[in-house]
């Protein structure tokens, strides 16, 4: 039976192993064990009989914004629905924050347009170039898609103090 949970700090080697299959090409970036045991409270797994084959993240920048980073399903489980599984339980934990706008950058736009996201422009996302684009050897030749749901933040937390904007339903 498939289902989502909360990620706590024994799945870290799982997450860590199902996110390394995918960064030796670029598909996802690497995250170090250390990074994932600080940052573990973002993670959802997907679990099938108890075993974990999916996992994926929530980082919050503020109200206005927040990530999905990381998702990635094994190989032998793709196609039962764990990748849609994991994106809706990311997408209720923003909501669960009043988070009005949730973004991502990727290869597989085609997968997330699925999911319900549209395209959206890089410098909509200040927040993001800031955090992690700005150290990144790609900076001026990146291939990922950025795209959003929601309210695209008028003001970003990086230019200015945020004022809540009213809440936008996030799930479908
Ligand atoms: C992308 C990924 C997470 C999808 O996970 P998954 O568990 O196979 O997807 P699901 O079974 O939940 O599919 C949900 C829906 O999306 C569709 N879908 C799945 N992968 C798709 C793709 N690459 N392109 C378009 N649609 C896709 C499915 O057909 C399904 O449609 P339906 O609900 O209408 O039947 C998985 O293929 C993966 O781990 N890829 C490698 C890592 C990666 O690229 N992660 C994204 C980095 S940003």
């Amino acid at each position: 039976m498939l289902h989502t949970r909360n990620a706590v700090l024994p799945d870290v080697e799982h997450i860590h192993a199902i996110i390394r299959s995918y960064s030796g090409n670029g598909t996802l970036l690497p995250r170090p064990m250390a990074e994932l045991r600080e940052n573990v409270r973002d993670f959802v797994v997907a679990e099938v009989d108890g075993q974990i084959v999916g996992c994926g993240a929530l980082h919050l920048y503020g109200m206005h914004l927040a990530e999905i980073r990381s998702i990635a399903v094994t190989p032998d489980a793709k196609g039962l629905g764990a990748g849609r599984k994991l994106v809706e339980a990311l997408m209720r934990e923003a909501e669960r924050h009043g988070v009005t706008c949730v973004c991502l950058f990727t290869r597989v736009p085609e997968f997330f347009a699925h999911m319900g996201f549209g395209l959206a422009k890089r410098d909509d996302l200040p927040d993001k170039i800031y955090k992690d684009c700005v150290h990144c050897p790609a900076f001026n030749a990146c291939d990922e898609i950025a795209m959003y749901r929601g309210e695209i933040p008028k003001d970003s937390g990086v230019r200015d103090l945020q004022i809540p904007k009213p809440l936008v339903k996030l799930t479908v």
